[in-house]
């Protein structure tokens, strides 16, 4: 560990300041470089690091996505993770990357003058690009059946060069629309801000309505990739549980994340 937020005696970094108000952020680490902050946050966490130990670092070598997928993390974007030992079922897991949605939705909104949308289940969507991606990994406790420790990890692009050419179709990047890439830290301390207040509240999903408010999948016409193959259908819903809920030929589906991916 690199950073104590708290540590008076250090001199504090740029981002530590920031942080200041969020008093559930316990540990800062930031390294230049990882492979990957969703592994250093893991590995952290299986050496007892408490909830609200952070990692952020400045570019990854293997960023992880969803569905083993890379994520790639040059320079200029934002690369960070959050340890989080929640009380809830697995089920409720799911939560946390809707609940970071609509953190970073509010986030961007704020620091960036801008009106973030969320594309199912986990991707923050700016004027039909992907600026964001969320990655929540789960480790069970295999005696109690409860989940002993969360990492949520967050992938902002940022700069305009962080996103390579075959990218550029797919994603955009906050410099972009306007921010200005001095205003890093304060987006990171914002999302922490704003997935703080809401995590109090995890079980109750009270931010599912904001999260439908902010869905540019809602009504729309979809392909959803399934293992079984892909079909086109339409959403209907996002239930309380988290579930894309398409209708395909009269009949209803309850889409679970994890599955499938689903493109516009
Ligand atoms: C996705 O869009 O598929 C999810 C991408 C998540 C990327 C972030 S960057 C910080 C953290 N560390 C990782 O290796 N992945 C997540």
């Amino acid at each position: 560990m690199e950073h104590i937020v708290k540590d008076e005696n250090k001199k504090q970094t740029k981002l530590q300041k920031q942080l200041k108000d969020c008093a559930w952020i316990t540990f800062v680490s930031e390294p230049e470089e990882t492979d990957s902050t969703n592994r250093v946050a893991k590995q952290l966490a299986q050496e007892g690091a408490a909830e609200g130990t952070l990692v952020v670092a400045k570019r990854q070598s293997m960023g992880k996505g969803r569905l083993g997928r890379s994520f790639f993390s040059p320079e200029g974007g934002i690369y960070m993770s959050v340890v989080l030992r929640p009380q809830i079922t697995p089920e409720k897991a799911v939560l946390i990357t809707t609940c970071a949605a609509v953190a970073v939705a509010r986030a961007i909104d704020r620091v960036c003058g801008l009106h973030a949308g969320i594309k199912w289940v986990n991707d923050i969507f700016i004027n039909g690009k992907k600026v964001c991606g969320i990655l929540a990994e789960a480790e069970m406790n295999p005696e109690t059946a409860m989940p002993e420790y969360v990492i949520l990890g967050i992938g902002i692009n940022v700069k305009k060069q962080s996103v390579p050419e075959e990218l550029k179709e797919i994603a955009g990047c906050l410099e972009e629309y306007g921010m200005m890439p001095e205003k890093k830290e304060e987006l990171i301390a914002a999302v922490w801000e704003e997935f703080g207040m809401l995590y109090t509240d995890l079980s109750t999903a009270v931010y599912m309505k904001e999260y439908k408010e902010r869905s540019v999948l809602l009504g729309r016409e979809v392909t959803v990739f399934a293992a079984t193959g892909e079909y086109k259908a339409v959403v209907s819903d996002i239930d309380e549980e988290g579930h894309l809920v398409v209708e395909r030929d009269g009949s209803v589906q309850y889409i679970s994340t994890g599955e499938v991916s689903v493109r516009l």
